[in-house]
């Protein structure tokens, strides 16, 4: 999410520094900040909003010190503001963090009752703090950062400098991202490939659970234990746009790949590991108190994804919490009498938090007395801004403008909402929501899997090519799946593409089924299999080819499908978030086969600001 550089040498880091955080620039950030060591002091400088911000305070608060650490800020825990922006610092330890801190706060209660002073609202600063703590008792410098490590739950890239020795930059990873470029005459860290390539192709990764110690000469890495770990210099070869999207040839394919990531950063925190709890923070109170009367009602809105991905919470939350769920597209939404009052909770979907139709919408709905939860991935935009509590999702920046990652955390905020109604109201018992959460928690490494199997996806995309049309059929919660899987195909191919419910074919569509027309269905098993199957066989007889989602094994039914691709099982009201993998990459890789802007497609803008 965040971008982090770093530099010990000979040469001045500020210049470095910039340069290497102007190379992340594309990932979206929110401010930017720079630390340095001079004379045995640190020299922290920090500013809101774009780099020229932060490089206009340098031209008067510059540095001439050659260790420095570096940091672009996309927002998760506080507003983008200077305060909040990194890097951190205590008074030896001053540190840069990507990733999320789940037991920040107990933390921080725990260093502010020994007498920390801690001002920002970030996950990071207590980190500094931790650190200082030990440092406090004489232990060594290495020492105090892996016990402190120890303590910290959540996920993390930290890049730190110690005060009182301007000659190390040390380095921790659980979780997010982190690299040494191997350098003449001085060394290099970032979160990301590109920001190294203007200096070196030489590189170590740092793993998971291991430290490095980098000086103007050489990184050494250990575990955790303390024990020296070697490691292996790599090459890197890819050009510098290669670099920016991960190596991937697309930001909608390397999105597409960061879903296990950050599904699991959107349930870090949320959900108790021992599946016990969802903890939904200030929207968990909100819901708390609404929950209890008697009329209480939600009304979903928002456009496009984020629309489905509303759909799909309808299913959830009435099925699990029985409370009734309306989900309107923000544009109808704003220009008719909603039926909307004080008992309504309006839940505001948006990946960028600018959508205007959303906007007027939750305008609309505070003037009509009701209350606003916004789920929305972009940190203090304007619906969370407008909204009486949001929920973030942490997909971290999205930048191919057909949306992807921001669906599934979506997804998983949507469901934890389900949950967390539903125990509320004493509809799950705690042993239920246990295993619901536990299945939750699993969806990563399903997704992971999910996303290795690409070879029927290309033989899909053969069949596809060259089509005009083609439709997709779903039923129950896989029917929102479908209506996404239709907007992605035609929003990055131009291949006309329609969702359809399955029972909804003999009312209309079917008089669309032609020969070689083709029909990708999702039919996994379940209540409705049976039902899909007959759908199936509506449209096989009339000649479509049919391109078929199934669960993993089953094979009864497989001699009736042109294609087929495996689904994972897992619970059934969890396969949204493994039938729209496939349906995701098969437009990736048709829009690819027939050389559209993949990221940029005609005629959309990735934030729709206007009407
Ligand atoms: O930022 P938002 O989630 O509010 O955006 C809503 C839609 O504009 C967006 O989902 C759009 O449909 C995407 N291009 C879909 O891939």
């Amino acid at each position: 999410m965040c971008g982090i550089v770093g530099y010990i040498g000979d040469q001045r880091a500020e210049p470095i520094l910039i340069d290497g955080l102007k190379k992340l620039e594309y990932r979206g950030y929110d401010s930017a900040g720079v630390a340095f060591i001079d004379d045995g002091a640190f020299h922290v400088v920090r500013a809101k909003g774009k780099l020229s911000c932060l490089i206009d305070k340098l031209k008067n608060m510059g540095s001439h010190s050659t260790i420095g650490i570096g940091h672009t800020r996309w927002a998760t825990h506080g507003k983008p503001d200077e305060i909040n922006a990194h890097p951190h610092h205590s008074r030896d330890v001053v540190l840069v963090h990507n990733g999320i801190i789940e037991n920040y706060n107990t933390l921080k209660s725990e260093m502010i009752k020994k007498g920390h002073k801690i001002i920002s609202e970030t996950d990071t600063e207590v980190i500094c703090h931790l650190i200082q703590d030990h440092l406090d008792q004489d232990m060594p410098f290495l020492k105090a950062l892996i016990s402190s490590l120890k303590k910290l739950n959540g996920a993390y890239s930290l890049v730190i400098l110690n005060r009182n020795n301007p000659d190390h930059i040390y380095l921790a990873r659980k979780g997010s991202p982190l690299v040494v470029g191997l350098g003449e005459g001085g060394n290099f860290v970032a979160s990301d490939i590109p920001a190294l390539l203007a200096h070196t192709r030489d590189v170590t990764f740092v793993e998971d659970n291991e430290i490095a110690v980098v000086s103007r000469e050489r990184a050494l890495f250990y575990n955790l234990s303390g024990d020296p770990v070697n490691k292996e210099i790599k090459k890197i070869t890819w050009t510098a746009s290669q670099a920016e999207k991960g190596g991937y040839k697309h930001f909608m394919l390397k999105e597409i790949m960061e879903q296990p990531r950050v599904l699991a950063d959107t349930l870090l925190g949320r959900v108790d590991l021992e599946g016990l709890s969802v903890n939904l923070g200030e929207a968990g109170a909100l819901l708390e108190t609404m929950v209890r009367e008697p009329e209480f009602r939600l009304k979903i809105v928002a456009c496009g994804t984020s629309w489905h991905a509303g759909l799909v919470g309808k299913y959830w939350i009435e099925d699990l919490a029985k409370v009734l769920v309306g989900v309107e597209l923000s544009s109808e939404f704003r220009y008719r009498q909603p039926l909307v009052t004080p008992k309504t909770l309006v839940v505001a979907i948006s990946q960028s938090g600018e959508t205007a139709d959303t906007l007027a919408a939750i305008r609309e709905s505070k003037r009509l007395g009701a209350r606003v939860l916004s789920i929305c991935n972009v940190v203090e935009s304007s619906i969370p801004r407008e909204s009486d509590a949001t929920i973030y999702t942490h997909a971290g920046p999205e930048i191919g403008v057909a949306s992807t990652k921001a669906f599934t955390t979506q997804m998983a905020v949507l469901y934890m909402l389900a949950i967390k109604l539903a125990l509320e109201k004493n509809l799950l018992s705690d042993h239920e929501a246990s295993q619901k959460i536990q299945a939750l928690i699993e969806m990563p490494k399903l997704i992971e899997k999910t996303l290795g199997d690409l070879k029927p996806i290309m033989r899909m995309t053969e069949r596809l090519r060259n089509k005009k049309h083609c439709y997709y059929i779903g039923r129950g919660i896989e029917y929102p799946i479908v209506l996404e899987g239709a907007l992605k195909l035609k929003e990055i191919s131009y291949i006309h593409a329609e969702g359809f419910a399955g029972g909804e074919l003999k009312h209309g569509p079917i008089a669309l089924i032609e020969e070689k027309v083709p029909v990708i269905a999702v039919v996994l098993k379940g209540q409705l299999y049976d039902k899909m199957v007959s759908n199936i066989l509506e449209v096989k007889s009339r000649g479509a080819m049919v391109l078929a989602l199934v669960n993993a094994e089953d094979k009864d039914i497989q001699s009736h499908f042109d294609e087929i691709l495996h689904i994972p099982y897992a619970d059934p009201d969890l396969n949204p978030f493994l039938t729209i993998i496939p349906l995701q990459l098969l437009a990736y890789y048709v829009a690819v086969d027939r050389g559209t802007d993949v990221d940029q497609p005609r005629n959309l803008a990735k934030s729709v600001t206007v009407e």
